[in-house]
């Protein structure tokens, strides 16, 4: 599903931000990535989200190679995945409701189905927003852009799930919602990468985790240090 072979990222002759990163997820898995602040936690995800390439190495995604892989291949790669960027990045004038349903109709369904709108519908519930449903994104709090993230990346059931601290602005009974989510979506077959930096979280939900060094993971069955 997820294969890292000798990843490697830098910036304009900077220090190498990853160095020979070596990763392979299975359809199903849920990893943590874990590091400190400025690990390389997020620029591992947008690679992994095809936000980026790699200064060296390859990486493969649903067994396609993303270093040699056609434009319109590329396309249906990213429509199987859903992100949720650490800086959330959602469409400011535009309702709540729109950003989650954009998602949609970028996969290809230009008119919504109820069944979409409805599942829309619940997933905004779930996370509490469906009284906010009309407003526009530019209103919203730090917390309820990032569950709006969420639902955006959600609403297609991805495949590859790759969420960037995508709990970082919520307390702790939206954390717990937005975990159960992903769980969910793990059990029912999808290949979730979740980077966090909370602690409670790890130990109370034992993954494996890849923990992010001087540019190296080293992956742990479920972290006890932590
Ligand atoms: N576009 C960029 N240009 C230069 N340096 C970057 C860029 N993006 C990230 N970095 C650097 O890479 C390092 C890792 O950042 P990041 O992946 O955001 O870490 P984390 O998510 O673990 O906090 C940091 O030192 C950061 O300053
Ligand atoms: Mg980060």
């Amino acid at each position: 599903m997820v294969v890292l072979a000798g990843v490697s990222k830098w910036y304009q002759n900077q220090v190498r931000i990853l160095n020979q990163v070596n990763l392979e997820l299975k359809k199903g898995d849920f990893l943590y990535v874990v590091g400190g602040s400025g690990a390389g936690k997020s620029s591992l995800l947008r690679l992994i989200a095809t936000e980026e390439r790699p200064s060296s190495g390859t990486i493969q995604l649903f067994g396609y190679n993303l270093s040699t892989v056609s434009a319109s291949t590329l396309r249906a790669i990213r429509q199987s995945l859903g992100y949720v960027p650490q800086d959330v990045r959602l469409i400011p004038d535009l309702s709540v409701f729109d950003n989650v349903a954009l998602s949609l109709s970028l996969a290809g369904q230009r008119v919504l189905s109820a069944q979409c709108k409805g599942k829309i519908s619940e997933l905004l519930n779930r996370m509490g927003l469906e009284p906010k449903r009309d407003h526009l994104a530019s209103t919203l709090s730090g917390g309820e852009a990032q569950r709006v993230a969420v639902a955006r990346a959600l609403v297609r059931s991805p495949e590859l799930i790759i969420a960037d601290e995508p709990t970082g602005a919520q307390d702790r009974d939206f954390t717990w919602s937005l975990m159960d989510l992903f769980l969910k979506s793990s059990a029912g077959g999808a290949t979730v990468v979740l980077a966090t930096h909370d602690r409670e979280i790890v130990r109370r939900v034992r993954k494996r985790c890849a923990v992010l060094k001087g540019g190296q993971i080293s992956l742990e069955e479920a972290l006890s240090l932590y």
